[in-house]
This record gives C-alpha cells, sequence and structure tokens, in this order.
C-alpha cells in the first residue's frame, strides 16, 4: 500500500522502496505497534473523536492481526515501507473504513517513538532477568570458593593475595551497576510519545493521559517536538550495554587467561570449548573470545546512534530509522553473550591446587612482611617497606620464598626478625585478616554474596 497515493502519481521505484523499508527490522515490534495502536483507538473512541463501535471494531480486528502473525497465519508482507503501515493496510483490508479512522490525530512519528519504547521496556526487563541469573551464579561461585586462595594482580603481576570468591564478586559488583544502569535508562524512557502527531501535536480533543495509562506509562511527553525526535532512550540503553559489553569482555580475558596452560586456574567444561582442526591437543576457550569480539559491535552500535543523532534538526527525520537496527542489534548481541556464557560459568572447574601454587609463588606476601614489621615491631612502613624488598631480592637471588627463607637472613637484614614472621606471612592467614569492609577474607565473601543475594530480590 502506497500511504501517499494521492499526492503522487507514480509508485517508488522497487529499489528505491527497497532501500527506504525498514519492515526487516521493525516487524519484531508488531505485537508493540498492535498494542499502541488498540490504546489509541480505544482512546479514540472514549474522547468521542470516533465512534465507539468503531474503535471495538478497530481494536477486534488489531487483535486478530495479532493473533495471526503471532501463528504464522499472516504473513508481514517483506515490501511494505514498514510494521506501521503494513498493519494498517491489513486492518483495512480486513475491516474496510472503519480501519481508515485508526490514524486520526497520530503520526508514525509519534507511533515509532512509542513502539520503540514499548519494544525496549520488554527488552531491558528480559536483559536484566538475565543478568540476575548470572549475579546468581557469580553468587554461588563465590561462596563455593569462598576460601581459594589466589594471587592478586596488577600489571598483571602477582600483587597480593586474594580469594577467587573475591575475585568474582568483583564481577557481580560490575553487574549489578549495569543493572542499575538500565532501570535508570528505563525510567527516563517511562514517557508516553502519542498526541505530538507528525511534531505539533493535534487538535483533536486527544485524552493523552489514558493512552499512556493504557500502555502502562507513567507520563505523558511535555513537548510534541521532542516526543517525536528524542532518541536518548536508544543511546542511553545502548551505553549501558555497552558497558556491560565491556565487564563481559573483561571478564572473558581472563578465563582465556585462567584456561592458558600458563595459568591452568581453571578448565571448561568440554560443552563449552572447542577444538582445533589441526592440532589434536588444543581445547580452545572460543566462546569467551567471542565474546571479547562482539563487544565491538555494540560499541559500533551505540557510535552509530550518536552519530546518526548530533546533526538533526527539529524534528522527526528519516535518518532516525536508523535506531532500531543499532539499539536491537546491542540487545540481540548482550543476550546472545550472557547465554552461553552463563552455564559455561556454571560448569568451569576450579583448580585450586594451581591457584595456590601461584599463590606461593611471586612474594604476594610481601606487604605483609612489612606489615608484621610495623605492627609487631613497631618500625615505621617505609622502613619495613625497604627492608622486606631487600629481602625479596635475597630470595629471588637464591632461588627461595619468604616462607622458605631461613631466620638468620632475616635477622641478617633487621634484628627486629623472630618467628613470628613465618605465621604473619602464612597465605591463608594474610588473605584470612583482610577482612576489612570489601576484603577478601572469607567471611567477607560469604556476607557480600549473601548481600548481593539480597539486592537482586
Ligand atoms: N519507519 C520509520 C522509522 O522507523 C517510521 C516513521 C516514518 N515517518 C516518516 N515520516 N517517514 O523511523
Amino acid at each position: 500500500m502506497e500511504l501517499w497515493k494521492g499526492r503522487f502519481q507514480k509508485a517508488l521505484d522497487p529499489k528505491t522502496n527497497d532501500f527506504n523499508s525498514s519492515i526487516s527490522v521493525d516487524s519484531r515490534m508488531y505485537k508493540e505497534d498492535i498494542e499502541g495502536s488498540i490504546a489509541h483507538a480505544t482512546m479514540l473512541g472514549e474522547a468521542g473523536i470516533i465512534e465507539k463501535s468503531e474503535s471495538e471494531k478497530i481494536c477486534a480486528g488489531l487483535e486478530q492481526i495479532k493473533a495471526d502473525i503471532a501463528s504464522g497465519a499472516l504473513l508481514i508482507d517483506p515490501n511494505a515501507e514498514d510494521i506501521h503501515t503494513f498493519v494498517e493496510g491489513e486492518l483495512t483490508a480486513r475491516i474496510g473504513d472503519a480501519g481508515k479512522r485508526l490514524h486520526t490525530a497520530r503520526s508514525r512519528n509519534d507511533q515509532v517513538a512509542l513502539d520503540v519504547r514499548l519494544t525496549l521496556r520488554k527488552e531491558c526487563a528480559s536483559l536484566i532477568e538475565q543478568i540476575k541469573e548470572l549475579l546468581h551464579v557469580l553468587c554461588d561461585q563465590a561462596e563455593e570458593y569462598a576460601d581459594t586462595v589466589m594471587p592478586g594482580y596488577t600489571h598483571l603481576q602477582r600483587a597480593q593475595p586474594i580469594t577467587f570468591g573475591h575475585h568474582l564478586l568483583a564481577y557481580a559488583e560490575m553487574f549489578l551497576r549495569d543493572i542499575g544502569r538500565l532501570e535508570d535508562a528505563v525510567k527516563r524512557m517511562d514517557v508516553c510519545p502519542l498526541g505530538s502527531g507528525a511534531l505539533a501535536g493535534t487538535t483533536y480533543p486527544l485524552d493523552r493521559d489514558l493512552s499512556a495509562k493504557l500502555l502502562g506509562f507513567s507520563q505523558v511527553s511535555r513537548n510534541s517536538l521532542d516526543g517525536v525526535a528524542d532518541r536518548d532512550f536508544c543511546a542511553e540503553i545502548a551505553a549501558a550495554i555497552s558497558l556491560a559489553m565491556v565487564h563481559l569482555s573483561r571478564f572473558s580475558e581472563e578465563v582465556i587467561l585462567w584456561c592458558s596452560w600458563e595459568f591452568k586456574f581453571i578448565e571448561l567444561d568440554d560443552a563449552f570449548s572447542t577444538g582445533s582442526s589441526i592440532m589434536p591437543q588444543k581445547k580452545n576457550p572460543d566462546i569467551t573470545e567471542l565474546i571479547r569480539g562482539k563487544s565491538g559491535r555494540v560499541f559500533g552500535d551505540l557510535m552509530t546512534l550518536l552519530t546518526m543523532m548530533k546533526g538533526l534538526p527539529l524534528a522527526y527525520n528519516k535518518d532516525m530509522q536508523e535506531d532500531k537496527e543499532a539499539v536491537f542489534d546491542a540487545v540481540d548481541t548482550l543476550r546472545l553473550c550472557l547465554t552461553p556464557f552463563i552455564p559455561m560459568l556454571k560448569t568451569m572447574r576450579v583448580l585450586k591446587e594451581n591457584m595456590r601454587s601461584a599463590a606461593a609463588r611471586g612474594f604476594i606476601n610481601a606487604t605483609d612482611c612489612a606489615d608484621y614489621l610495623v605492627a609487631a615491631k613497631g618500625l615505621p612502613f617505609r622502613d619495613a617497606y625497604k627492608i622486606t624488598g631487600q629481602l625479596v631480592a635475597i630470595c629471588i637471588e637464591r632461588g627461595l620464598t619468604l616462607e622458605t627463607l631461613p631466620l638468620e637472613e632475616y635477622k641478617k637484614v633487621c634484628e627486629a626478625f623472630d618467628d613470628g614472621v613465618y605465621t604473619a606471612i602464612n597465605l591463608e592467614k594474610c588473605v584470612n585478616d583482610r577482612k576489612v569492609r570489601g576484603g577478601p577474607a572469607p567471611e567477607n565473601v560469604r556476607a557480600a554474596a549473601k548481600e548481593v543475594r539480597a539486592l537482586l530480590g
């Protein structure tokens, strides 16, 4: 159907029609488009703008179309300009004249601004659920490995002892913030644009509050130009998803490192690993590499949205049709990545012994050795730091660790040392004593996992 038949003498050139059409992307919004139209038609009937009987006929026709698309009885025409045009055309074909009244006091500009909001509201809710599932797995694992000692790193150099549970809960914090950002974006998106019309509102006496209420919005937009020209919510959601991808990508990078022979901290289940076509020994963490790679396309989606919007004069411009492909790709990519990532994490084998022996090398208790001189012997920290540095240099030279360095060697560097140093630098003790709020001690990890769970509701 050509909406603008009256003004034009020719149909759109077929290839240009393909170029102009958004149906391949926006047909996924058919339910939301129809639900929006049902609300609009109901309001038109209630406000006396169209006959109640016509409104009822429109709503019944739309319900039927929705059911037929869902069942596959009605196929969406790939040549339609967009989902709005297709549904309206189908409605008129089915119910005749009443169908032609649906678009009274509405434009596709406020219609599409509504549909994208309704779609993203659902998508964000389902992404939040999926992230919560990941958080539950992280809490389970954190509890299980609350006292698994491993080296913590800075600059990818062994730094200080932590627990694996603590490391996992660092990611829990990131994903909690991701949920918060998505929730925030959804809150700001909770504004119904219907009634903005093409750009300048309408002269019909609409009951905008009713349409908003029927669609579950808490507010209506205050400015008709902004109502149709705003796509901040797409950019906000893509930005929130981009950060979630940053977190998944960093996590993936660590999983990749941990799977290497160099670390061997974990082993992934066969169901979440791949082999090589030539090297029979290989077991590759492809899933995580693909997630790390896919983060790039999501950042691209965000750039697409920002760049697409930055030069647009008010109000609607066709450039904005590009919004959906970008924001839906961001949504779909995050969902796609979380889907294997969650069970992969759930089924990974944690090689505690390897973590423990990595922790035993690398002098990660050097800070604790210095702290011992401060706490037990009253030295200023800077002196204690220097003495410990000298001890580490001696150990490296002799192929020893702080645990195996004899007490007389300690005493040669600083008379104050006694046997107590060995207790002070015991890795388990070093970790257990880090019970400052936010620290890696096992009791902290268990409490933190509980707190995170409570936040998930
Ligand atoms: N397919 C269009 C989009 O996605 C719908 C709005 C079209 N409005 C217009 N004035 N051409 O943005």
